[in-house]
Formats: structure tokens, C-alpha cells, sequence
């Protein structure tokens, strides 16, 4: 029978220990990581992705910008240092009591242009105003997922968004079906936010010059679920996201986070993932990170 996986009552109430979840912004949360010496320059997350904002136009000098779940803010401070001077406001909304205390700390220095604010995304996204950029990193996975939907007896709430957007299901097969993540890109849409957001994906597109990375990897599947400390998140059909925010009339673009991330595209890369071969610690981290990063999407929408 079909049920709604929410992790509001995990993230709400339960210390949250992000490095059990690996997440790719605390990978590279610090130039001196050690996953760093995958990139051909050391790098912080949150400046490569003021980087890449910057390049598609997204970040504008006196931006706003609200970043939602932003965990140990470390994304945050990396594009504070770097790209402070463009951005005028600052406002963190998270449901994690813990994790927004944890943030305020990491963005001290940043104290007076920024706000916290405790909210779950799902009722608070129609309400955000005033915002010239929102950044959802590594969020939407965790957002309400439908699942266990039989395509012969499909419950209405699923029904309708399959409708609205005319999305693709399997035919016979049991599915899970990201409602939340695609009713926060509806709202973004309505609400005319410019928005950036990554998640891990269950439709990877890997990068042309990197096409080793597809070995063993489901390109065209439907969410899974990923088990983590105490709560599950899922994967994202990313085309569904698309569809959605085409629909409502935006431009949505999207590519491999690999695109984002100036990983050395080297025969020594390469050869670490498609042999396999780990008999040194870096070549262990570089393989653990390439078989990580390619299931992860961005997703812009302006
Ligand atoms: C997997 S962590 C990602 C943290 C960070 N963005 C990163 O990439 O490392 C998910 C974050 O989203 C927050 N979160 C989860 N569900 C939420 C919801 N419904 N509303 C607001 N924040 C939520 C969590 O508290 C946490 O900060």
C-alpha cells in the first residue's frame, strides 16, 4: 500500500550527525579536505557553487539570498568568503533547531546580515518573499516521497501531480513518486524565486568526457531509497522536477554536479574507477568520491 515517507519528526527532534550522510558539501566543506585532492584546484564547496551562480547569472550584486537546510552552514560560509560582497542578506531556514544553532555559529562573522529561521520547507516555501536567490542543497531527497504506489490503484495526491505535469510512471511496477520536491518546485515557480538545487539523482547524467562513470549505474530509474541513521531519503527523478517547473511556464536547466566541480579528468581517475584499483588511500578516496558524485544532479530555475 502506498505511504508518505516524511523525515520532519527526525530532523525536528533527533541530533543529526551529517558526516553518517556524506553529503558532497561537507566533502568539501574545507580546502584541506581530504577529497580535495580530486579537484585540480583545492576549493570549498560553497565557493564553486558561488562560482558557478556567479557564471549563470544567478548571483547579482545586493542579493538576498535564502539558503533552506543548510546543515553545518557550511556551503553558506565558503560562499560568504568568497562572494560577500555581492550578497546583502542572508536568511537560513531550517526545521533542525541544532542544526540552525550550529549554523549561526559557523556564520558569525556574517552575524549581521543574517537571519535563522525554524520552519518546515513544505509550509514555509509559499510564504518566502523578497528573495532574489534560494539554494536547496543536498534537501529535496529528504522532502515527503510517496511510495510504494501501484500504477493500477495510484492514491489522488499522487494522481494530481502526475496529472498537472503529465509525468512519466512505470507501467507495472511499484514506484515512489517525490511529491514534496515536486510541490517545492511548484511553489518556487509560483513564487518567481530564482533557484538552485542539487540532490542525488535516480536519472544521472554523466558528462561526456567522464562516460566510464555510467558502468553499473541506472541512468533511468525511478527514486530509491537510501537508509540513513534513524530516517531514509530518496533519490530524485530530476525529469519530473523539470517537467514541472516547464510546465509552470520557467526555464529549468540541469546537469551532472560533476559540471560544477573542477574534478581533474585524468587517465589516473579513470583508471582508479574502472579498475577498481585502491591499494592507496587516495586512490580509496578518489574511487568512493567518483562512485558517490555521479548520481548528483543540479537543477537551476529562473
Ligand atoms: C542532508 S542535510 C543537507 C545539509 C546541507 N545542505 C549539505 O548539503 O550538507 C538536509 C538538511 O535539510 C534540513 N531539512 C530536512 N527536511 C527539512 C524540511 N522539511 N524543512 C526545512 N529543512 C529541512 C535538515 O535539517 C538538514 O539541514
Amino acid at each position: 500500500m502506498a505511504e508518505v515517507n516524511s523525515t520532519a519528526q527526525f530532523h525536528r527532534s533527533a541530533p543529526i550527525d551529517l558526516m553518517k550522510e556524506f553529503t558532497i558539501c561537507e566533502s568539501f566543506a574545507r580546502i584541506d579536505s581530504p577529497y580535495a585532492v580530486a579537484l585540480e584546484r583545492p576549493r570549498s564547496y560553497g565557493a564553486m557553487v558561488g562560482d558557478f551562480l556567479l557564471r549563470e547569472g544567478l548571483l547579482k550584486k545586493g542579493a538576498a539570498v535564502c539558503e533552506i537546510g543548510g546543515g553545518y552552514g557550511s556551503l553558506m560560509q565558503g560562499l560568504l568568503s568568497e562572494y560577500g560582497h555581492l550578497i546583502d542578506r542572508v536568511y537560513m531556514l531550517d526545521l533542525s533547531k541544532s542544526l540552525l544553532k550550529r549554523q549561526r555559529k559557523r556564520l558569525a562573522p556574517w552575524s549581521s546580515k543574517t537571519t535563522s529561521i525554524q520552519a518546515d520547507a513544505h509550509e514555509m516555501i509559499g510564504a518566502i518573499s523578497g528573495i532574489d536567490l534560494l539554494i536547496v542543497n543536498e534537501v529535496i531527497g529528504d522532502l515527503d516521497t510517496m511510495t510504494g504506489i501501484d500504477p493500477a490503484d495510484i492514491p489522488e495526491e499522487a494522481a494530481e501531480v502526475i496529472r498537472a505535469y503529465d509525468l512519466d510512471i512505470p507501467s507495472c511496477e511499484s514506484f515512489c513518486l517525490n511529491v514534496g520536491a515536486i510541490r517545492i518546485v511548484e511553489a518556487i515557480c509560483r513564487r518567481n524565486i530564482p533557484a538552485f538545487l542539487t540532490e542525488h539523482s535516480s536519472d544521472p547524467i554523466i558528462p561526456e568526457d567522464m562516460r566510464y562513470l555510467e558502468r553499473g549505474l541506472k541512468l533511468d530509474s525511478y527514486p530509491r531509497e537510501i537508509r540513513l541513521f534513524k530516517h531514509s531519503e530518496f533519490t530524485i527523478r530530476f525529469s519530473h522536477l523539470m517537467r514541472a517547473a516547464a510546465a509552470c511556464g520557467k526555464t529549468a536547466r540541469t546537469g551532472s554536479l560533476l559540471d560544477l566541480l573542477p574534478i581533474r579528468r585524468t587517465g589516473d581517475m579513470r583508471m582508479i574507477f574502472t579498475s577498481r584499483a585502491c591499494s592507496t588511500e587516495r586512490q580509496e578516496i578518489i574511487f568512493e568520491l567518483l562512485d558517490h558524485i555521479r548520481e548528483y544532479r543540479w537543477l537551476t530555475i529562473t
